[in-house]
Formats: structure tokens, C-alpha cells, sequence
């Protein structure tokens, strides 16, 4: 039965694909999916992810998928399956759980503004994933302990401020590290993701734990060995030994940070009952690993898209660069966030209903995980002046916050509280390795470009620049 409702993403202007046959006006709710559609797609949206490592990126499958564009099957079985059953959510069977697929902006949006309930963010897959190395993080905490953990991160990260109290602090550690890297470079004439990403980390370590942290690799590491074994969610054995040794290791670390950290803003609010300081921090860390991707990606971008580069170049050279001042720069934090909706850190944003939900005259369970693909709302739609393009302008003029598709960030009240200390630090980078009067030439295989289509899937691991 069909049952295509206009959306707020139609009445945004965007149109998603009609359904074909649409059915008699009564609504029976939520359809579900046939035994061929849903191994098409468990094997062409879920099998790509999960192998990409949805917690740690695993290089290599990044790699092969690049080379597959993955990505690109992904959306067209979304595309399928929203043309044969029209705009309603669609029910699965994977792997013993029910799952409830999004297939309309306007779906997205009733989901994402009925957080933490009845659509609760601690799924049961991502509570399996993040209790490796966060097991108080708030993204995971059921009922009325969520309250405190994420009212510590709104305000420890000063979620609607563009410039936090500390961007003084962020901006004049980015550019002393930024001038490091550049200095490198020159020297070596080329840039690869292992160069940026340990100066990366610096500038991570620094901004959240304190400059004694700057070279605690170990730490990093440790977390990095959790987030691998998170990435099997369920499937694998909690890493209790090595979690309590990160998680010591880390609380250390974060009694001891100076008053310029993120570690101090978090660890001033311990006193709140059950806010538990070091898990969020923990999350921290590792979100911020989907920030230097994203600041990779976007500098390939900028470096083939002349326009866009010049007028990056402008905004950096007219608000004065090496001052170690804190700037907004809203086009590079526009870049930043269109290559997200490009390319999603977060590709598949999950719920889990907290109790039945009335949905078109049916009942939806309690305990069905509730599933948006990013790349499908980002993307999906091929009558998108946006879909396949660098579209950055669309973040400053209003139309891209008004569509309830393109979520890079979530949204509602459970939209990413770190979104804009992310933006502060990747626009910093960005505007520390453009101002550096060096040029960056794409040197990789796979080149994006405003002529053609961009890639579905691009590997940050891959790309390399020369330098001049
Ligand atoms: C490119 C970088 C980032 C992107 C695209 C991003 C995006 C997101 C998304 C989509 C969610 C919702 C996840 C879900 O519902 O399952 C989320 C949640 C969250 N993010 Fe980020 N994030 C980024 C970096 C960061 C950073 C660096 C921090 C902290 C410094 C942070 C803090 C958080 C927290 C605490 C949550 C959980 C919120 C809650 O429990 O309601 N994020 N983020």
C-alpha cells in the first residue's frame, strides 16, 4: 500500500522519487520489506559499512570501497526500495531485530525531534559498540541518567556558541601545529594522511587534555584499540583489562589538564550526579577523529574546486592569518559542512523506540531500531541541483538548515553538541594551511572536480597532495 505524503523536503523544493503506483488513501502503516529486498539491502547498504568499520575506519576496505564506489550501490538500493514502496518507512527482519527504515526527509525529522523519546539514541547496536571505551557516554545512556550526561556536553562545549570560550586557546594551537606541518612540507614537497593526521592528533590532544597530553600517543592508541573492537559491536567480548587502563589512563589525564581545556570544562561539572566526565571526554576523543577526515576531504576539495579555493583563500587573507586569533569564517565552516553531507561520518544515525509508537494507523514495538542512511538523505535524490556537487553556499543562505535531509550533524535534541567546536577547529586548520602561502595540488587517484559527478565514496586515507 502507498502512501506518499508530501514532506517538509518537498516543500523545501526538493523532491525525493515519487512512488510509482501509488496505492488506495488509507494508510495500514508501515510496509514491509520482501526476503530479496531485504538480503539486497543487507549486502549493499549494511555489508559496506560494517566492513568499513563504522566506529574505527578500517584504511584498506576504505580503499577497495573507494575503488568499488560502494557508496554509490548503497544509495541506488535506497532509491529502489523508496520507488517500490513510496515515501513511508519500510519494516525489516535483520538479523533477528526488528528495523524500521527511513525512506522520507519528513520521517527523518519526526525521528530526530522525538529524541530520547519515544525514539531513544541508546540503540541497542550502539550501546554494544560505544561500552568498549564510553560506557557512561550519553549517546548510550538509557532513561533519566541521560539528562545530566547531556546537558555536561552542551555546556562544557558550549553547543550554541560558533567561538568557545577557549577559540583563543583552539586557534593558537592549530596554527603552531599548522606551521609545523608546513614547514614539513616544504621540505618534502608532498602531504599524505599519515603527516596531517599526526599533527592532527597534537592539536586534538592539546585542545581537549592539555598541552602535557600533546605527545600521549599512548593514549590514542589505546583508545584506538578500543574503538576497533567496537567495531564489532555485540559480536565481540568487552576489552575490560584495556578499558580500565584507558579509562584511568584518561581520568589522569583530565584531573591534571590546565584551565584551557575542554577536559577542565567537563571535569568543573563532575559534581552533577551521574554526569560521568570521563566517559563523555572519552567520546570526544574519538569524535574528533571524524573531524581531521573531514578536514582532509575538504582541503581536496578546496584544491580542485578554483572558485571555491579563491574565495576560501579571501575569507582567510581578509580576516588576517598567523595572529592566533579566533575567527568565525563562515565559508570555510560552510565548506566543512557540505563535505559532511558529501561524504557522512555518521552514515547510518540509529534509534531505538522506547515503547510502541503509533505510526499511520499501525503499531511500530518498543525495542525497533529506527535506521536514517545519511548517504541516501544527503544524496539520494538525482534531481538535487546539490546530489554530486560541492554545494558549500547552500550552508550560509538558509536552504540546507531548512531540509530536513541533510542532517551532517543530526538534529533535534539529539543533534551533535560537538558541531560547533568541530567547525571552530576544522575551519581553523583549514584557514592555518591555506594562509601558509603554500600551494596544494591534488596527487591521488581519485580527483574530485566541479565538471563531473563527485566520487560516492572517497578515501581520506588515500589522498595526497604535492606541495609548493
Ligand atoms: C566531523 C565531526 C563530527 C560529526 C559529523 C558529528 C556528528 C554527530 C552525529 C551525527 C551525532 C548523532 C549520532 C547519533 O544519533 O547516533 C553526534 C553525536 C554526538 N557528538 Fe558529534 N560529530 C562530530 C564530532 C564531534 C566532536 C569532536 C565532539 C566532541 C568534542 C562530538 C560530540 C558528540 C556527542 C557528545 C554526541 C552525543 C550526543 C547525545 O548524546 O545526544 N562530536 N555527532
Amino acid at each position: 500500500m502507498t502512501d506518499r505524503r508530501p514532506s517538509a523536503h518537498d516543500r523545501a523544493g526538493v523532491t525525493m522519487p515519487p512512488s510509482p503506483a501509488p496505492g488506495p488513501a488509507v494508510s495500514a502503516g508501515p510496509r514491509k520489506a520482501g526476503t530479496a529486498e531485504q538480503v539486497r539491502f543487507a549486502t549493499g547498504v549494511l555489508l559496506p559499512l560494517l566492513s568499513a568499520g563504522v566506529i574505527k575506519r578500517r584504511p584498506r576496505v576504505m580503499a577497495l570501497a573507494e575503488r568499488l564506489q560502494l557508496d554509490r550501490g548503497g544509495v541506488a538500493t535506497m532509491r529502489l526500495l523508496r520507488e517500490r514502496h513510496g515515501a513511508g518507512p519500510l519494516l525489516m527482519r535483520l538479523a533477528g531485530r526488528s528495523v524500521l527504515l527511513l525512506l522520507d526527509p519528513g520521517d527523518v525529522r519526526r525521528v530526530l525531534d522525538g529524541t530520547p523519546r519515544p525514539f531513544g539514541p541508546a540503540s541497542w547496536e550502539k550501546r554494544g559498540a560505544l561500552t568498549q571505551f564510553q560506557p557512561h557516554g550519553s549517546l548510550i545512556t538509557r532513561g533519566t541518567e541521560r539528562a545530566p550526561r547531556r546537558r555536561l556536553n552542551e555546556e562544557a562545549l558550549e553547543t550554541d556558541r560558533p567561538l568557545h570560550h577557549l577559540a583563543p586557546a583552539v586557534a593558537g594551537t592549530v596554527e603552531e601545529e599548522a606551521r609545523l606541518l608546513a614547514d614539513r612540507c616544504a621540505v618534502t614537497g608532498q602531504l599524505a594522511w599519515d603527516d596531517f593526521a599526526a599533527c592532527w592528533w597534537r592539536t586534538v590532544r592539546r585542545t581537549v587534555l592539555g598541552d602535557a597530553a600533546r605527545d600521549d600517543h599512548r593514549l590514542t592508541g589505546e583508545l584506538g584499540r578500543l574503538r576497533e573492537a567496537a567495531n564489532w559491536s555485540v559480536l565481540l567480548p568487552r576489552r575490560r583489562a584495556l578499558r580500565a587502563r584507558f579509562l584511568a589512563h584518561l581520568r589522569r589525564r583530565a584531573e591534571g589538564a590546565g584551565p584551557d581545556t575542554l577536559a577542565a570544562a567537563a571535569m568543573a561539572r563532575a559534581e552533577e550526579t551521574g554526569a560521568a566526565p570521563v566517559s563523555q571526554i572519552a567520546h570526544w576523543l574519538f569524535a574528533f577523529d571524524a573531524a581531521g577526515m573531514t578536514v582532509f576531504r575538504t582541503l581536496a576539495l578546496l584544491t580542485t574546486h578554483p572558485e571555491d579555493g579563491r574565495r576560501a583563500r579571501d575569507e582567510i587573507t581578509g580576516t588576517g592569518t598567523g595572529t592566533g586569533a579566533p575567527r568565525t569564517l563562515p565559508f570555510l565552516r560552510a565548506c566543512v559542512l557540505d563535505t559532511v553531507r558529501l561524504w557522512p561520518t555518521t552514515p547510518a544515525v540509529l534509534r531505538q523506540t522506547t515503547e510502541d509508537v503509533e505510526w499511520d494507523g499501525r503499531t511500530v514495538p518498543a525495542r525497533t531500531t529506527v535506521l536514517a542512511h545519511a548517504p541516501y538523505f544527503h544524496r539520494g535524490d538525482p534531481h538535487a541541483p546539490y546530489a554530486d556537487r560541492f554545494t558549500p553556499g547552500m550552508w550560509l543562505d538558509g536552504r540546507a538548515r531548512s531540509d530536513p535531509a541533510l542532517v551532517p550533524f543530526s538534529g533535534g535534541p539529539g543533534v551533535c553538541p560537538g558541531e560547533n567546536i568541530v567547525l571552530l577547529h576544522t575551519s581553523t586548520w583549514l584557514a592555518a594551511m591555506l594562509g601558509e602561502r603554500l600551494t596544494y595540488r591534488l596527487a591521488s587517484r581519485v580527483r574530485p572536480g566541479p565538471c563531473r559527478p563527485l566520487p560516492a565514496t572517497f578515501n581520506p586515507f588515500g589522498v595526497r597532495f604535492t606541495v609548493h
